[in-house]
């Protein structure tokens, strides 16, 4: 468990909290009126919402009025823009609190308001201003084939704008499935050779918001603690923050006692989906499949797709796409077998597992869909 003191001191500006130059965060937020009761709120939200210990918010808070606003610096790369649409409904804090008060947004083609060259001087200006200090954040696969000719920005493909604007970064943020792990843009036979950040850049840190979209009060809370600590959060093997994606929706759905009851919903309009059961039997892939919308939801905490009577189709997960039907159970049929077995639970404890595991029983049952990394 981290506390207090795990958080304080050094930062990644090399100094006191956030010691990078210009006005303080708490000064700012003072001339608009905004005063520290408000900031501790917000700071006990983002604690909460970070796993971190409540009596953090207060240090959280003091951090966060220290703080200078850092420099984001944000690429769309091959999207379809529903990363960012999400980013623009989060609930806590609203991208107009992010944007005007705790990062400063200094590129973002669909946002800004300069468009050709002045926008490709915006992103200079702002890469020469902040080197080695800003964040860079991604949404969108990276197109890799032909030279990445297939997505190109002020006439540069993403690829090479990548390379370039990665190498001054502090950290990347790759907001979505697309960016974290080529998403939807890579489904077989991915004929633009999109691929994830990460398989791109290697020296730098990176942070896996996965989900299509995210969840974007995610993106919200790592930028908190970023701006708060002078550091990332902690990480799983994927990248992904463990406060957000430690745990499965299977291990946080509502559903769960229907499960553990083996009452499962037999098609869309029985009774058993009106009485609310277990979506497993209809192609749920909750019990393999890591992200927090089951606790946070979207909308302000209004709901999430199985809440909305649809099985989770594993957004968030590596090649979600090509993983089979959304519409076939985990376990090829009944959910009999695989819940005696324990194999929901045993996924949940070893995330890494499931795919093989998942792979293993579609081989089994004779799954003919296509093989992601088969090239044609
Ligand atoms: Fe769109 Fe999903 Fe890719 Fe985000 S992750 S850009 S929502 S396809
Ligand atoms: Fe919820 Fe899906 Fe797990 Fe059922 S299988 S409890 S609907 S996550
Ligand atoms: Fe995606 Fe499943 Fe959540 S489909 S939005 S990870 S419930």
């Amino acid at each position: 468990m981290q506390d207090a003191q795990d958080h304080g001191g050094e930062t990644a500006c090399g100094g006191e909290t956030q010691a990078c130059g210009g006005e303080t965060l708490g000064s700012m937020l003072a001339a608009r009126g905004v005063g520290r009761r408000s900031l501790l709120k917000f700071a006990i939200a983002m604690a909460s919402s970070l796993a971190l210990p409540p009596g953090i918010a207060p240090l959280m808070a003091a951090n966060l009025a220290k703080a200078k606003r850092r420099s984001v610096i944000w690429l769309s790369c091959q999207e379809c823009t529903g990363c960012l649409e999400t980013l623009l409904r989060s609930a806590s804090p609203t991208i107009d609190q992010l944007i005007f008060d705790f990062i400063s947004l200094d590129y973002q083609e669909t946002l800004m308001a300069a468009a050709g060259a002045a926008a490709e001087k915006t992103l200079r200006d702002a890469i020469a201003a902040n080197k080695g200090e800003y964040l860079l954040a991604i949404d969108g696969s990276i197109p890799t084939k032909d030279s990445g000719v297939y997505s190109l920005t002020g006439g540069r493909s993403n690829l090479a704008m990548l390379k370039d604007i990665a190498a001054d970064a502090k950290a990347i943020l790759a907001v979505g499935t697309c960016a974290a792990f080529g998403g939807i843009p890579k489904a077989f036979p991915n004929p633009t050779g999109a691929v994830g950040v990460e398989d791109l850049v290697h020296d730098k840190p990176i942070v896996n918001i996965p989900g299509c979209p995210p969840v974007p009060e995610v993106l919200s809370g790592v930028l908190a603690y970023f701006i708060s600590f002078g550091r990332l959060p902690d990480l799983d093997d994927r990248k992904r923050p463990l406060a957000y994606f430690g745990a499965t929706i299977h291990d946080q759905c509502y559903r769960r006692a229907f499960y553990d009851q083996g009452k499962f919903a037999k098609s869309f309009d029985d009774e058993g989906a009106r009485q609310g059961w277990c979506l497993f039997e209809l192609g749920c892939k909750g019990p393999t499949t890591h992200n927090a919308c089951a606790s946070l939801k979207w909308n302000n905490g209004t709901s999430f797709p199985i809440q909305s009577g649809h099985g989770c189709i594993g957004c968030s997960e590596p090649d979600f796409w090509d993983a089979g039907s959304f519409y076939s159970s985990l376990a090829g049929g009944s959910a009999t077998g695989w819940r005696n077995a324990g194999i929901a639970a045993a996924v949940g404890v070893a995330g890494g597992a499931a795919a093989a595991l998942v792979a293993r029983i579609k081989a089994r049952d004779g799954d003919s869909h296509p093989d992601p990394e088969d090239k044609p």
